[in-house]
């Protein structure tokens, strides 16, 4: 049987969206694949790593977990929303400066944790940063760094 479609309106990364989309099409595959947002990636595609972070309605959540469907309405923020003009955001340059980065494929995911962090928590101990990363799965870096990143962000907002 066909896909069933369904019309949409969502806000991205502060621009008005209108799509027919599949009642199956992943919220992560409508961003990568229609919209060409290629940021939030998939790693394991169930929940557990935090690589297709994305910001719901001012909520970090998992794309891969969310139809498209159900974002009918809402506002989005993606990593590329981050920047303004080619100019990366404070987090952005934080997690370039403590070398947070290395095969950058869990990095959009920890930016926009680390924003979300530093919007809810005023003075966030380091702690606070380890328990707040705790959905975002880094291969690579250690976290240190990437803790680094979000701690000195965090001081200077
Ligand atoms: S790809 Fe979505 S949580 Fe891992
Ligand atoms: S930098 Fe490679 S997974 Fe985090």
């Amino acid at each position: 049987m066909a896909d069933q479609m369904y019309s949409i309106i969502v806000t991205v990364n502060g621009q008005s969206i209108s799509a027919d989309v599949s009642t199956e099409l992943r919220l992560l595959d409508f961003l990568r694949y229609e919209l060409d947002l290629t940021g939030a990636k998939e790693v394991c595609g169930e929940g557990e790593c935090g690589a297709c972070t994305v910001v719901l309605n001012g909520k970090t959540v998992n794309s891969c977990l969310i139809l498209a469907v159900e974002v009918d309405g809402a506002e989005i923020t993606t990593i590329e929303g981050l920047s303004n003009n080619g100019l990366l955001n404070e987090m952005q340059n934080a997690f370039v400066d403590h070398h947070s980065v290395q095969c950058g494929y869990c990095i959009p995911g920890m930016v926009l944790t680390g924003e979300q962090i530093i919007k809810d928590h005023k003075n966030p101990s380091r702690e606070t940063i380890k328990e707040e990363l705790a959905g975002n799965i880094c291969r690579c870096t250690g976290y240190q760094k990437i803790v680094d990143a979000i701690e000195f962000a965090a001081d200077k907002r």
